[in-house]
């Protein structure tokens, strides 16, 4: 049985994937998930989503969708949301509106991630190790504010925005080590995109990892990538730049130790989240090795230069069957009876991803 799927995505031209934009995807990003989902035997509508009106004058115009394939941020003609973290959340709640599920977390499940502030406090809650943090408002006097944080974590300091993705409002001054540096980097975040909230966390300084985890009632998680020691700061330039395995990052197979460690951690993060279909977390390591989440990701990156991508051909798994892999546990979710095509795609998916996958009781 084949279905309709709506491919929804925000397309720039490559040249104009920076700053606000740069969590959008390029034409080779949309042609290639485009052609893995017809490959799985069912039929796309693509759209570049700009605004509601847009999108529905386009639904008006297709067969009925069975499933959404979701990947926009939010909507290019309120670039805003884009990065103030509300867009994943208002496009998933207006396709519900229109009768329309989609593929990734729910609604409520992206404000959390696209929070981080929220993020914290949820994984906290269930007893998962956060780097200690802060908040600090804008809108109400900094002097404090500053004086709580001071008392709550000691310097060295990062500075992040709360509602952050692809390292907006991330660089090399992030970390600050004294009350005139701390003070600076507030005041150059609210010049920048008019943030309003900032996070102040401990500064980690081990390793970072980033974790790959998909399904639902079985979950896998894919290998997970080591970034060398010396890659410091992922700021959004250099993730432009894009992953060399071997070189800025080791990939950890089943068959390491650290790989129970990391996966454990990630498992115990999608059900605290409430997540669906898949996630990707990044995790940072202190001065003695202990692991803390810094951050959550609904909608990863599904570039074929990807860290997702890259973990996931670690086990094998091409990029058709890695994009088929997050519909199928979507359709299933959704209560649909995946086609064919696709399930010839899953058993394939199985039998390469056996040892990374795991019933949940
Ligand atoms: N507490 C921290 N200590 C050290 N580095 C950090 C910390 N938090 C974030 N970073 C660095 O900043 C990068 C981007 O931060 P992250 O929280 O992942 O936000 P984003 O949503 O922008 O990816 C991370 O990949 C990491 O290199
Ligand atoms: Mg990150």
């Amino acid at each position: 049985m084949s279905h309709n799927i709506l491919f929804v995505f925000n397309r720039v031209p490559t040249s104009e994937k920076k700053g606000i934009w740069s969590e959008c995807v390029s034409s080779k990003t949309v042609s290639a998930i485009s052609m893995a989902l017809r490959e799985g035997g069912n039929q796309v509508f693509p759209l570049n989503a700009r605004n509601f009106e847009q999108m529905d004058k386009f639904l008006g115009h297709i067969p009925p969708i069975d499933l959404a394939f979701v990947i926009a941020e939010g909507l290019l003609d309120s670039p805003e949301t884009l990065y103030n973290g509300t867009g994943c959340a208002l496009i998933r709640t207006f396709l519900e509106s229109r009768g329309i599920p989609s593929t990734h977390s729910p609604a409520d499940k992206m404000e959390v991630c696209r929070n981080k502030a929220l993020t914290y406090e949820i994984l906290n809650q269930h007893g998962i190790p956060v780097p200690p943090n802060s908040r600090i408002t804008f809108s109400t006097p900094l002097q404090p504010q500053i004086a709580m944080v001071e008392q709550l974590i000691d310097y060295p300091l990062f500075i992040k925005p709360v509602a952050g993705g692809n390292s907006l409002g991330i660089d090399e001054n992030s970390v600050v080590r004294n009350r005139r540096q701390l003070e600076r980097r507030i005041a150059t975040l609210a010049e920048e995109l008019n943030y309003t909230e900032i996070i102040v966390e401990k500064y980690l300084e081990g390793q970072e990892y980033t974790v790959g985890i998909l399904g639902n009632i079985s979950k896998t998680v894919l290998p997970p990538i080591a970034f060398s020691l010396d890659t410091g700061i992922r700021t959004s330039h250099a993730k432009r730049k894009g992953l060399k395995a071997g070189e800025d990052l080791e990939l950890i197979t089943c068959h390491d130790l650290r790989f129970f460690r990391l996966a454990e951690l990630a498992r115990r993060t999608f059900e605290a989240i409430g997540a669906a279909d898949v996630l990707r977390l990044d995790i940072k390591a202190n001065h003695d090795g202990q692991l803390y989440v810094i951050d959550v990701n609904g909608t990863p990156s599904l570039s074929t230069s990807a860290s997702l991508f890259l973990m996931a051909r670690e086990t094998g798994l091409t990029f058709i069957e890695l994009i088929n892999l997050i519909v199928y546990e979507a359709m299933i979710r959704h209560g649909l009876t995946p086609g064919p095509k696709l399930e010839d795609i899953i058993v394939k998916c199985l039998g390469k991803l056996n040892a990374y996958r795991q019933e949940v009781a």
